[in-house]
C-alpha cells in the first residue's frame, strides 16, 4: 500500500510514523507504571524490573529505528547542525524535531538509559536486587541506588515536567505538535519528503521491536532475584 494513501488528510502529510508514534505512548505508559512500582517498592518490585526491561527493549528500539525508521525519526534528520540552529532562529522552520526540542529528546535518551543502568544495580536493601548488583562493588551499587531513588529520578521527572510544558508554550505559539504524535501528520512544505509508513515498515519495525524485547527479557529475567 502507497504510505500517502495512510494519510488522515490530503493537506496533512506524514511525519511520524506509526513505530515512533507507538514508541512515544508505550514510553508514556511504562514511565507511569514505574514511578507507581518503584514507590509501592517490596512486592511491586518485580513488576518494576519487568516494566524496566520492557523499557529498555522499547529504548533500544528506538534508537535503531533512529538509523532504519522513517524520515524524520532519523537521528541524522534532527541532529541539531550549527546551519539547523541558525535556519531555526531566522524563523525557517523544517519538519520533525526543532534544534532545542532534540537536544532534549538526546538528553532524555541518556537520563533514561542512566535511570535502567542504575536501577539495574540497585537494591531495595530487604528482597530485591537488580540483575546487575551482584557483579558490581558494593559503593558502586550504593552509589546507583542512590542515584536511580534521588537524582536520576528528579531529573527524568524534572525533564517530563518541562516537555509538557513546552508542548503547551508552542500550541499557544500556534505550533501544535500534540496532533502530529498521536495521528502522525503535519503540514509539510512540498520541498521536503514525508515519512513512509506502510505496512510493510510497521511489520518490520514489529519484528524489531519484538526480538529487542526478547533479548531484553532473555538475558535479564534469568538474572533477577
Ligand atoms: C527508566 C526506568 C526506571 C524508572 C523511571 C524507575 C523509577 C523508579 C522510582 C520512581 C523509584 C522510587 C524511588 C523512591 O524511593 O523515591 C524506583 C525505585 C527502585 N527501582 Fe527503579 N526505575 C526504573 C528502572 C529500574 C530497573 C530496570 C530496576 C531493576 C531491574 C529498578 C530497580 C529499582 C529499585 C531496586 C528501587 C528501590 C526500591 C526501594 O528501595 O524501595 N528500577 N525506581
Ligand atoms: C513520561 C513522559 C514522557 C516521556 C518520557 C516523553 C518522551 C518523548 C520523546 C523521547 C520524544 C521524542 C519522540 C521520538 O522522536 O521518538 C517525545 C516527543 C513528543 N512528546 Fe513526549 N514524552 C512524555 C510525555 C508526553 C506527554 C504527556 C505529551 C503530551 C502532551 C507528550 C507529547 C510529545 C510530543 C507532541 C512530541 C513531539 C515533539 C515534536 O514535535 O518535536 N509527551 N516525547
Amino acid at each position: 500500500m502507497d504510505h500517502s494513501s495512510l494519510s488522515s488528510s490530503p493537506n496533512l502529510r506524514r511525519v511520524w510514523d506509526l513505530p515512533t508514534r507507538l514508541f512515544h505512548w508505550v514510553l508514556v505508559l511504562l514511565m507511569i507504571g514505574m514511578v507507581i512500582t518503584g514507590n509501592i517498592g517490596g512486592e511491586m518490585l518485580q513488576w518494576h524490573a519487568r516494566m524496566g526491561y520492557a523499557l529498555l527493549g522499547t529504548l533500544v528500539f528506538r534508537l535503531i529505528w533512529g538509523f532504519v525508521g522513517g524520515h524524520w525519526s532519523r537521528f541524522v534528520h534532527f541532529f541539531p547542525t550549527p546551519a539547523r540552529v541558525a535556519a531555526y532562529v531566522q524563523g525557517r522552520h523544517r519538519p520533525g524535531h526543532n534544534p532545542l526540542g532534540a537536544l532534549s529528546i538526546f538528553a532524555v535518551l541518556v537520563l533514561l538509559g542512566m535511570q535502567l543502568a542504575s536501577g539495574m544495580m540497585a537494591t531495595d536493601d530487604i528482597s530485591f536486587n537488580g540483575p546487575l548488583n551482584a557483579m558490581v562493588s558494593e559503593d558502586w551499587a550504593d552509589a546507583a541506588t542512590d542515584w536511580h531513588k534521588h537524582l536520576g529520578k528528579l531529573l527524568l521527572l524534572g525533564w517530563v515536567v518541562l516537555h509538557v510544558l513546552a508542548i503547551v508554550w508552542h500550541k499557544r505559539k500556534g505550533h501544535r505538535l500534540l496532533p502530529a504524535m498521536l495521528h502522525g501528520d503535519a503540514q509539510i512544505a512540498n520541498i521536503y519528503p514525508e515519512s513512509k509508513d506502510n505496512w510493510g515498515r510497521r511489520l518490520f519495525a514489529l519484528v524489531l521491536w519484538l526480538a529487542c524485547m526478547g533479548l531484553a527479557f532473555a538475558y535479564l529475567l534469568p538474572l533477577t532475584v
